[in-house]
């Protein structure tokens, strides 16, 4: 998605660098279009590296392409962060005396404005009917956040958080097609405590998880993401106003946790590799070199989440689970029909692992399998890529 960011002249301008950067990891391109104030704040030469598009202030600049006119036409999505008491002004008015405020009058996508400037500025009557008249035309203008402004003052005036700008920006082009409904995905690998300092564990980032969790909220979904030892880019990318993450180790911590969060879902997707075996004996103090190691580790089954919750009678809950599996694309599939089958889940998304698949940061393609063995659908590319494919087939599962 191409996304235009303008950034006018207020000491929130920094904040925007965290709303570029967030756009740009969620895979969008993005054109900066500073104002000359804004530039004050935060020059060129940042926008210009973070986005890696060129950067220009006035219509005059780049004349040749009419990059106004250009810029506004490819547009998918503008934000403006901050949006001083000046910008709205002049957007209201339809003014067009910088690349701003011109590319402004030529776009057609939606629109949001995330201003911040101080109380009595955001209180004073020429505001008010300026955000009246730019909502009446469709604009989102968010409300600025209450709190600590520039000096020692505060009130409300204060830009709202960027990952909350993000969000609304990025919900405005998405479907909202899973608005009010209650999503729990499991995300990560679950750890198996032999002695206080290690554990049975599996490679799992929890990153295709996580962007399960986020494509989920920016469709409209509340999303509680139980995170058995996410990695660190995982969690990062599940900040969103909609998500809460709740921190589990142990399988049985997650069993624990889904069933108490799914009782009131619409959606469980169990994104998590959990562990099968644990542990019998789980050791208090470390063990030592000293003899008293056991030479065998013996280990009991642990209950299967996936299978116990979609085997329970169930009236809403739609249930999502995974197949990680080695082979051959025909082997993979093979054993991912016996564990649709087996699980009982309304989808199974199956794919190939090891040897560089499916960990990590890496592109992804799985198959997707209903009850039956039933292949319903396939989605490839990035973790995100198939987030999105993901939640169109679980969509039309609740409707
Ligand atoms: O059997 P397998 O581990 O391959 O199944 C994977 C799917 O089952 C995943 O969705 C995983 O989250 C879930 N699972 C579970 N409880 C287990 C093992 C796996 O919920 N004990």
């Amino acid at each position: 998605m191409r996304v235009l960011l303008g950034v006018t002249g207020g000491i929130a301008a920094y904040k925007a660098v965290f709303v570029l950067r967030a756009l740009r990891e969620a895979g969008h391109r993005v054109r900066v279009i500073p104002t000359e104030a804004a530039l004050k704040f935060v020059g060129r030469p940042t926008w210009e590296a973070l986005s890696g598009e060129p950067v220009a202030t006035s219509v005059f600049d780049g004349a040749t392409g009419v990059d106004h006119v250009a810029l506004g036409r490819s547009a998918d999505l503008v934000v403006v962060a901050p949006a001083t008491a000046d910008l709205l002004a002049r957007a209201a008015a339809g003014r067009a005396d910088d690349l701003l405020t011109t590319t402004l009058l030529t776009v057609t996508a939606p629109v949001l404005l995330a201003p911040a400037m101080h109380t009595e500025m955001w209180q004073h009557p020429a505001t008010v009917a300026n955000v009246a008249t730019l909502r009446a035309r469709g604009v989102t203008v968010l409300e600025p956040d209450s709190g600590r402004l520039t000096g020692a003052d505060t009130g409300p005036g204060r830009l709202p958080e960027p990952e909350a700008i993000t969000a609304a920006s990025l919900a405005l082009v998405a479907p909202q097609d899973l608005a009010g409904r209650a999503v729990v995905v499991s995300a990560g690998g679950t750890r198996e405590p032999l002695d206080p300092v290690r554990f049975l564990g599996n490679r799992s980032s929890g990153r295709q998880g996580a962007a399960l969790a986020l494509e989920a909220a920016r469709r409209g979904a509340r999303v509680t993401l139980l995170a058995a030892s996410i990695d660190e880019a995982a969690r990062t990318s599940a900040q969103h106003p909609a998500i809460d993450i709740v921190e589990v180790e142990t399988t049985a911590e997650l069993a624990d946790a889904v069933d108490s969060t799914c009782a009131a879902a619409d959606v469980l997707v169990m994104a998590a590799a959990v562990a099968d075996f644990r542990p019998a004996t789980t050791a208090d103090r470390k063990i030592k070199k000293d003899g008293s190691a056991p030479d065998v580790v013996r280990l009991v089954e642990n209950p299967d989440i996936l299978a116990t919750v979609a085997g329970r009678p169930r009236e809403r809950l739609v249930v999502v689970g995974f197949a990680a599996e080695t082979g051959d694309h025909d082997e993979v599939l093979e054993l991912g029909r016996a564990k649709a089958r087996r699980k009982g889940a309304d989808l199974l998304a199956v794919n190939a692992v090891g040897s560089g698949k499916g960990f990590g940061d890496v592109a992804n393609a799985v198959t997707v399998l209903d009850s039956d063995g039933e292949q319903v659908g396939e989605v490839a590319g990035s973790k995100q890529d198939v987030a999105r494919g993901l939640w169109d087939l679980i969509a039309a599962q609740l409707h």
